[in-house]
């Protein structure tokens, strides 16, 4: 699927699948075969429509799945290091989490103690995780997540959903780790906020650290990300440097082309019809039902080739040799 892995990726990650047990002997099947590879310095998007599991895939990565989900695959830290689906809890917890792995979660309330205050929590992380830490370190570390000094002292009920999110935000930062997922780390931020927390999350990856930006801001991706990959239905169907995505040639996934014609600043065309239940995902390509392109061959699963999955690439219909 992608390159394979050598030792300048921060991340490898191998045929990830998660799904989760309901009653009945009935699966969900949220994340399905994903691959790809996180080079050192370097930000990937992960973009697709709400359910389609990419908060799922975060947390399989940081091993905060419930005890109804099993995962299959690997994901190797450091290119052909320790696998994060393997590890142990104690590992993960003592080494892995915030250390190795920092998350800016997609709840940021529900991560955030509710009985301390911001100052508190920062400071504790700021303790744990750097050498030496300065006088103004709580407050150098709020200021890189634009977090309001005069803030601080508040406890996380207390603030509005974007301040929740910029301390959820400021907490990720502090140990500088080697691999930062961040999902939806912009919600409840208005546009300049949007474009200074995302820069900053940018600045993070410097020589040796990468960044995961799960995001429904296409906008947000477009400014910082390095590649992106379309999640649809709990498979990757394509990945592609973002600038031949967000510019020419454009999207070849039928998908992927939709997500962003639906832009308002685009063709404000939404994609019709919604996306499968995952417990009762169809035989062959999951977005059959939705798709201008579809033809008999897509009764069969199309492979993940060449940075995309899909049997019609490169085909475009009427209206779209007409856009071209
Ligand atoms: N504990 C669970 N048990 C069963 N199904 C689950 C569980 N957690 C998540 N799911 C299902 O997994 C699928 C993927 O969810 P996920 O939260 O990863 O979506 P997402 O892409 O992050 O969506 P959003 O953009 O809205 O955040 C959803 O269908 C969800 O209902
Ligand atoms: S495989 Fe077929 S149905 Fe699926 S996206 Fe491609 S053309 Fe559409
Ligand atoms: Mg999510």
């Amino acid at each position: 699927m992608t390159p394979e892995a050598d030792g300048a990726n921060v991340l490898s990650v191998r045929g990830l699948s998660v799904r989760f047990r309901m009653r009945d002997r009935a699966y969900v099947r949220a994340v399905t075969d994903v691959s790809f590879d996180l080079a050192a310095g370097e930000c990937l998007a992960l973009v697709g429509e709400s359910g389609c599991g990419k908060s799922v895939l975060a947390s399989a990565l940081l091993g905060l799945l419930p005890g109804n989900a099993s995962v299959a695959g690997s994901a190797l830290l450091g290119g052909e290091g320790l696998d994060l689906l393997a590890a142990d809890e104690r590992v993960l917890a003592r080494e892995v989490r915030g250390r190795r792995v920092g998350l800016v979660p997609q709840s940021p309330a529900a991560h955030l103690t509710p009985v301390r205050t911001v100052r508190s929590q920062l400071a504790e992380v700021v303790r744990e995780l750097t050498e030496a830490p300065g006088e103004g370190a709580v407050a150098a570390a709020a200021e890189r997540a634009a977090f309001p000094l005069d803030h601080l002292d508040r406890y996380p009920h207390e603030l509005s959903g974007g301040l929740a999110q910029r301390a959820a935000t400021a907490l990720a930062l502090v140990g500088d780790a080697p691999l930062l997922l961040a999902d939806e780390p912009t919600t409840g931020l208005d546009r300049d906020l949007v474009e200074r927390t995302v820069d900053e999350l940018r600045r993070h990856t410097g020589d040796h650290r990468a960044l995961l930006l799960i995001t429904h801001d296409l906008a947000a991706a477009e400014r910082i990300a390095d590649r992106v990959a379309v999640m649809y239905a709990g498979r990757v169907v394509e990945i592609a440097d973002a600038s031949a995505f967000f510019g020419a040639p454009g999207p070849r996934h039928p998908y992927a082309r939709g997500l962003l014609d639906a832009l308002p600043e685009r063709e404000f065309t939404p994609i019709p019809g919604m996306p499968p239940e995952l417990g009762a995902l169809p035989d062959g390509c999951a977005f059959a039902a939705r798709c201008g392109r579809v033809s008999e061959a897509c009764r069969v699963l199309p492979e993940f080739v060449a940075g995309v999955a899909c049997h019609h690439v490169g085909h475009m219909d009427e209206a779209e040799v007409a856009r071209a």
